[in-house]
């Protein structure tokens, strides 16, 4: 257990070299003779300190250890960093949501005066954070169309930009993000590449080996996997320079933290622990160790749910494509999609996920009843469970928009997302074949 520094330990690199089902079971938590073979929930706030010098230099960011459960916990700490051997950091930072790990890995980036580029396909609590409540606080988002030409996407970068911002597969557009060329534009610029891993997950895609420097999730999704418990997790790739004038904050003494220099004391874990110390102990964003738990526990099967959510996923996707009553399917995985070519170039050849949407004819009218027909799939707001969930985004998270800006927003009236869960292919689809029928309009 590192504690409250991230280093590498020498435990935590013999298992950076184990495949990806061991890592999944086993990484992150190392057991004593005598002590608890699973991860232990530590149910403390407070931890036990030797002497007054001990906390001194724990405060001072000297030793590494536990001080006070918001920047610290042993139950997270072993999530942490189970989570960053899977994508391949070198450190992370567990938080109480999705929400908070993208807040804080853009707050670690950013002041008042800056500038952030993201990607307009993002997950619209992103969009929201970005364009109207960081903008509240003095940080302008441009947001760019990923498709857009290289030419186009350089006229977004400014002086002061510090990050680009995109997501592996988008959500709900589910466009999958050309790392090549993102990756090659932050860097030209000289700024850091943060990506949205959630609806991917490391198992099918690690944003590390394609140019991403900061890695976020939301673990609510598929790293729980069984929609119990809130969580997310920022992730540092270790791989970029903050010594390049863009970031003086990592670099300068923080006065608060008897002068420590990030870079200085750190080295290539500088964000993920200037993260931790400044941001995640002001902002408060922590989990609680009974939810690092359950996300753990979810995890530990992550690389057998995988394949089972986008062979389902695909299998619903391809019998939709056919149906009568269907207008458009989009799923990354079939051939027709437009980015199928990134799922084989980025993705390891898994599948590509198990979230897809599709258009049902009849616009809401039919997609009442088809919705109420549905007996196995359940009509839920979230993504990645185990269980099969579908949602009507114009009349659900995106009903604030005109018809007009859903459009935009790519998110046309007739739009059904479903989150295929790792039941029997056989038995969704006859559900869904069920509810169609019983939506039939004559
Ligand atoms: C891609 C993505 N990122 C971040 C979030 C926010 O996560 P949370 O709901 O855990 O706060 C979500 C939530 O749906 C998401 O889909």
């Amino acid at each position: 257990m590192t504690g409250n520094h991230i280093e590498n330990t020498s435990s935590i690199v013999d298992q950076a070299s184990w495949g990806i089902g061991t890592q999944c079971v086993q990484a992150g938590f190392v057991p004593e003779v005598g002590g608890p073979r699973t991860l232990p929930i530590y149910q403390t706030a407070s931890y036990k300190f030797e002497d007054v010098d001990q906390v001194g230099r724990l405060f001072s960011l000297q030793e590494a250890g536990f001080k006070y459960i918001r920047t610290g916990n042993p139950t997270f700490a072993a999530f942490e960093q189970k989570l960053a051997l899977l994508e391949g950091g070198v450190g992370a930072v567990s938080t109480s949501s999705g929400q908070a790990a993208v807040l804080l890995a853009v707050a670690n980036l950013v002041k008042a005066g800056d500038h952030i580029v993201s990607a307009k396909t993002v997950y619209g609590g992103s969009y929201v954070l970005f364009g109207t409540r960081m903008k509240n606080l003095g940080v302008e988002t441009t947001f760019i169309d990923p498709e857009d030409s290289i030419e186009e996407l350089r006229k977004a970068f400014r002086p002061n930009t510090k990050l680009l911002f995109g997501e592996t597969i988008g959500n709900p557009a589910l466009n999958i993000l050309d790392f090549e060329k993102l990756a090659g534009l932050a860097h030209e610029f000289d700024v850091p590449f943060v990506v949205d891993n959630t609806l991917a997950t490391p198992f099918l895609c690690k944003p590390f080996q394609h140019g991403a420097d900061i890695v976020v999730h939301s673990t609510t999704k598929y790293i729980g996997g069984q929609a119990t418990s809130l969580g997310g997790v920022v992730i540092d790739g270790g791989s970029y320079n903050w010594d390049n004038g863009k970031f003086p904050d990592f670099v300068e003494p923080d006065r608060l933290y008897a002068n420590t220099s990030y870079w200085n004391r750190f080295g290539n874990a500088a964000f993920i622990n200037k993260a931790k110390a400044q941001y995640l102990r002001d902002f408060g964003v922590t989990p609680s160790p009974f939810n690092a738990f359950l996300l753990n526990l979810g995890l530990e099967t992550l690389h057998l749910r995988m394949p089972r959510h986008c062979g389902n996923a695909l299998a619903l996707a391809e019998y939709l494509e056919k149906h009568p009553q269907v207008n458009w399917v989009v799923y990354p995985g079939l051939k027709t999609h437009k980015s199928f070519e990134r799922i084989k170039k980025y993705f390891n050849n898994s599948g590509a996920s198990g979230v897809l949407t599709f258009g049902l004819k009849g616009g809401i009218d039919a997609i009442r009843p088809f919705i109420k027909a549905l007996k196995i799939a359940s009509l839920v707001v979230h993504v990645g469970d185990a269980r099969t969930m579908v949602l009507h985004p114009a009349s659900s998270t995106h009903a604030q928009l005109s018809p007009e800006e859903r459009l935009a927003a790519g998110i046309p009236e007739d739009m059904i997302r479903v989150s295929v869960g790792i039941e029997d292919a056989d038995d969704i689809i006859r559900d869904f074949e069920q509810a169609l029928q019983a939506a039939r309009q004559e």
